[in-house]
């Protein structure tokens, strides 16, 4: 948002021009940016939303979508939302929960088996109570949650078991959440954006990662890694954010507006991904790799020594997995 649209939407809010009898339209267009490559779903869920904003506020106002991180990284875009350079994001939640630690939680191993129960665990009681955090700590409105598929591990080479890993550079999201994961595992973990790993493991620079079964058949990782564990070891949550100076400066019926419009186009985003997770395993599966079911003992002990490392979160990790029980 510009400057000046900026300071009238402040003025709006702040009542200067109450009293006056009208409320004057303030045309917006607002930026969204995410990491994720233009085809995405999380692109096409922020298209949606584009569309929605569009029509319920009779043409006045419009996210346009930066994709694959042409607006930096998540890291640089969280700095843009919170000086009010960028409106929205839809992000991982690596950067915010290496800022707010309990965010970490959600990344708790093995605990939902599919993206169908990650999408209704954050949408219960302590996922939506986490993103109360997000203003104060972060300067940044959490309007909810969207997901990606379910984490995996893709390798160059066969893996019977964990051991087989041991030295393998392993492709990790850059956050602590997931390198304690293969810390504990005894496997060095190489830290990687997602835009970096198509060229990371075509160079020969990563010999396994920690990925989801959307990227894998978009990318066709599957023609250069091909032995697949499904693991289903974490799930990947995203979130919808607006920057606070932006939101600070909106009325009350556009801050309603963007709040609807997100809210349900993250929705969506659940639905869509619980019906489709089986089918882009379904298309890995087809491309003949090889693809190897395998559960929890496959990692012996290491839910209980990631919650040793995640004591301090305990409490939201224990009121995650008690409602993980009941989904
Ligand atoms: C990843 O880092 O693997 C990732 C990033 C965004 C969406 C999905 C996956």
């Amino acid at each position: 948002m510009g400057y000046m649209k900026h300071m009238m939407g402040a003025l709006l809010s702040a009542g200067v021009l109450a009293g006056i009898g009208v409320a004057p339209a303030v045309a917006t267009e607002f930026r969204l940016g995410t990491i994720v490559p233009s085809g995405h779903v999380w692109n096409e869920a922020a298209r949606a939303m584009d569309s929605a904003l569009q029509e319920a506020s009779g043409g006045a106002h419009s996210v346009s979508v930066f994709p694959a991180g042409q607006l930096g990284s998540e890291e640089q875009m969280v700095q843009q939302l919170q000086t009010g350079a960028l409106d929205m994001a839809f992000l991982t939640i690596a950067d915010v929960s290496n800022r707010i630690p309990d965010f970490g939680a959600l990344y708790a191993p093995f605990l939902v088996d599919n993206a169908g129960d990650a999408g209704k665990l954050l949408q219960g009681e302590t996922a939506t109570a986490l993103l109360d955090q997000l203003p104060q700590k972060m300067g940044v409105v959490g309007i909810g949650y969207g997901i990606a598929t379910m984490r995996q591990i893709m390798s160059v080479r066969p893996v019977d078991t964990i051991a087989d890993l041991e030295g393998a550079k392993t492709r990790i999201t850059p956050f602590k959440p997931f390198r304690d994961f293969y810390s504990i595992l005894g496997i060095a973990p190489t830290p990687m954006p997602l835009p970096d790993v198509y060229d990371a493991l075509a160079n020969g620079q990563v010999d396994a990662m920690d990925i989801d079964p959307e990227l894998i058949v978009n990318f066709k990782f599957y023609d250069r890694a091909e032995h697949l564990l499904l693991t289903n070891h974490a799930m990947f949550p995203m979130v919808g954010l607006v920057s606070g100076r932006v939101w600070a400066g909106l009325s009350d019926e556009d801050k309603a507006l963007l709040d609807t419009t997100m809210s349900n186009a993250l929705a969506d985003l659940m639905v869509f991904y619980a019906e489709a997770e089986p089918d882009f395993i379904a298309q890995i599966r087809e491309t003949g790799i090889e693809v190897r079911d395998v559960d929890r003992d496959f990692f012996p002990n290491v839910v209980e020594q990631w919650e040793d490392v995640w004591s301090e979160q305990k409490p939201v990790i224990d009121a995650l997995r008690a409602e993980a029980e009941n989904l």
